[in-house]
């Protein structure tokens, strides 16, 4: 893990894994919702075809902590900078659910250093009143809980039957990493998501190749859901994996980077 200072002093850190190959994209992958790079675990091999950048967004893994509130919009602006420090000028951008928020921001606000996007289970849309309630409900609660019982309502909308059945050690590496993420970045987060734009309206004319993954039991995001939404997107690829639920790339990794490879070659 390294990790770099932005320029206004908060530490951000990340993995970043160099491909040899000639002209070898970058992809930079964007964690979820309350999660951190490890997350990505599953897309090591990927190193074999592209350079992989994976950080932990402020205030989620080794990264400094949240002073200030967060918005989607300077999640995305940290993003930018990290790769502009890396010398990444031009980015693959993969965002698992909130990651993909954040990537929204980051097509609108720094597009010229987007090559393209892959969209794993998430949304364009912004959240409705019933939703932001909730989560500022949520995020008011947290603060009083702690965040065990965040991961152990999560725990059960995050994976598929499957995998809960067959993969304990994915499951509990996931709950560790949520119980392990500090209470104000959870509230943090919960408020910045309530308050994200709706970038609906944006994706007929993303003009960088798209892929969009979903998980067949995706309770979260739904796989018909985000099916429509890739229809929305000119010549997007859209991709199901059968026996994924929300965490569809760290459930199915081979298939995940298969469809990925895939996509890529094209
Ligand atoms: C995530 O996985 O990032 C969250 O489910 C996003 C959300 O709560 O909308």
């Amino acid at each position: 893990m390294k990790s770099i200072h932005l320029d206004d002093g908060r530490k951000i850190s990340f993995l970043h894994h160099v491909c040899e190959k000639e002209n070898a994209p970058t992809i930079v992958f964007v964690h979820g919702f309350p999660l951190d790079h490890s997350m990505w675990a599953g897309q090591m091999p990927l190193r074999e075809v592209a350079s992989l950048i994976m950080p932990d967004l402020i205030g989620f893994g080794q990264s400094d902590q949240v002073s200030d509130g967060v918005s989607m919009q300077q999640l995305a602006d940290d993003v930018a900078e990290l790769l502009q420090q890396l010398g990444a000028t031009k980015v693959i951008w993969c965002g698992l659910s909130m990651g993909g928020y954040v990537g929204w921001e980051f097509l609108k606000n720094h597009s010229e250093m987007l090559s393209g996007l892959v969209c794993c289970n998430t949304r364009a849309t912004a959240d409705d009143e019933k939703t932001a309630r909730g989560r500022r409900v949520a995020a008011a609660q947290v603060v009083e809980t702690g965040a065990d019982p965040v991961a152990a309502a999560m725990r059960e909308k995050l994976f598929s039957k499957s995998t809960l059945e067959t993969k304990p050690e994915v499951v509990a590496s996931v709950v560790d990493v949520i119980r392990s993420t500090a209470p104000a970045t959870i509230a943090a987060a919960q408020l910045a998501m309530s308050k994200r734009s709706d970038f609906s309206e944006l994706l007929p004319q993303i003009e960088v190749p798209v892929l969009v993954v979903a998980g067949e039991d995706d309770v979260i995001t739904p796989a018909n859901e985000m099916q429509v939404m890739a229809m929305e997107i000119p010549g997007s690829t859209f991709v199901e994996l059968s026996e994924a639920g929300h965490m569809s790339p760290l459930e199915r990794p081979e298939a995940f980077n298969h469809a990925v490879v895939h996509w890529i070659g094209q």
